[in-house]
């Protein structure tokens, strides 16, 4: 019987995962003695009875490198350590199934796991890799919030997909003469916002790392609209916040999975009308755009190494790590290192002072 593979994609979507998955599979196949199975959402699918996998071969993956999206379906609920399980009272609780998984494991002859997912993931990679499973992590993520590796696929076309809709809002903001408000997603990031409002040019950016003074904004606005005249278009990241506030949730409807940020593009409408300014101001929450659709070269390129390296780790058998680009090079680090602090925006890099030299204000 050959050796299995069992890769999976968590958390949210994001561009580049089935360039992942069909490099892993075109590297596979290169041995003859290992195959690739999946499982569908995350690794719901080999808790599942029965189990949810499929087995992924070469025609399975041809052409899916430009797709958006994962064929393995994906999720950011349960999981191993918080399986949902029925009471006797009828009220459900989570429970720790992991030693239950590394027996599926172990029955299904699989010899190595590859999980493909961001921070909440790579954290159930590391905890499996202490319970003894031969795991290796391929970091995503749209928010480019994962310490260890300079950049994540998916950030990119995020970014592109953000800076089109600057483009966009800058020519609609010109013949209106009216404030625009840009809200992207990034989390506790503001990678996605400080991108896209240096290649779109935005007046204003405002960031979860720099909490904003409002005052400053209607400051900025009033150098920028006279009498009635001229635009100013502000992207601001969902979890942006002002000075005296944290920030802004929505409810979570199903309560299962991380809290939803949102609504900071609205709180910066209300804050500013407050504060007096009178010119139109319009919002446009990006939102899942900015995660769908086909992944740009890049992200392709950077998806296809991590997949080939990944599996060539699997062969290396140099498990507990996570695949990782600095500088460049393609290397692994330790999935503990991987996960251990999120990597934010460095207030004083030279991105941020390159804005500031062009005029963007951050509110601060
Ligand atoms: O982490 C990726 C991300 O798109 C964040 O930018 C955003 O806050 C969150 O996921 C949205 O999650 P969901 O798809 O569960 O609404």
């Amino acid at each position: 019987m050959k050796k299995r593979c069992l890769v999976a994609t968590g958390g949210g979507d994001c561009p580049g995962l089935n360039a992942v998955l069909r490099a892993i599979v075109k590297r596979a196949s290169k041995e003859q003695d290992w195959e690739i199975i999946g499982s569908i959402d995350a690794f719901n699918g080999i808790l599942q009875d029965p189990m949810e996998i499929k087995v992924l071969d070469l025609p399975s993956v041809a052409g899916i490198h430009v797709r958006g999206g994962t064929i393995l379906g994906t999720t950011n609920k349960h999981g191993p350590f918080a399986w949902p399980v029925q009471q006797e009272d009828g009220t459900w609780q989570e429970e720790d199934r992991s030693a239950d998984m590394l027996r599926k494991l172990e029955f299904l002859n699989v010899q190595a796991v590859i999980n493909i997912g961001g921070d909440g993931s790579q954290k159930i990679s590391q905890r499996l890799f202490e319970l003894g499973c031969n795991i290796i992590g391929v970091p995503k993520t749209i928010d480019n919030d994962l310490s260890a590796t300079d950049y994540t696929f998916g950030f990119p076309t995020a970014v592109e997909i953000a800076t089109d809709a600057v483009d966009k809002l800058v020519t609609t903001a010109a013949s209106h003469n009216r404030i625009f408000i840009l809200e992207v997603m990034g989390r506790e990031a503001g990678w996605i916002a400080l991108h896209s409002a240096v290649a779109g040019g935005a007046e204003v950016c405002l960031i979860p790392e720099i909490p904003y003074d409002t005052a400053k904004i209607v400051e900025r606005i009033n150098k920028r609209i006279i009498n009635n005249r001229g635009f100013v278009n502000i992207v601001i990241a969902e979890g942006a916040h002002n000075i005296a506030s944290k920030m802004h949730f929505i409810n979570n409807d199903d309560k299962q999975g991380e809290a939803r940020l949102g609504g900071a593009g609205m709180q910066l409408m209300k804050e500013l009308k407050r504060a007096g300014i009178e010119t139109d101001i319009r919002v446009t929450i990006l939102g899942h755009l900015q995660r769908g659709g086909k992944p740009i070269a890049y992200d392709r390129i950077l998806a296809t190494q991590f997949g080939v390296k990944a599996f060539e780790m699997v062969l290396e058998r140099d498990f507990g790590k996570m695949v990782a680009v600095r500088n460049g090079k393609i290397i692994c680090v330790p999935l503990a290192d991987a996960t251990a602090q999120f990597h934010l925006v460095d207030t004083n890099s030279d991105l941020v002072k390159t804005a500031r030299s062009i005029g963007i204000c951050f509110g601060d």
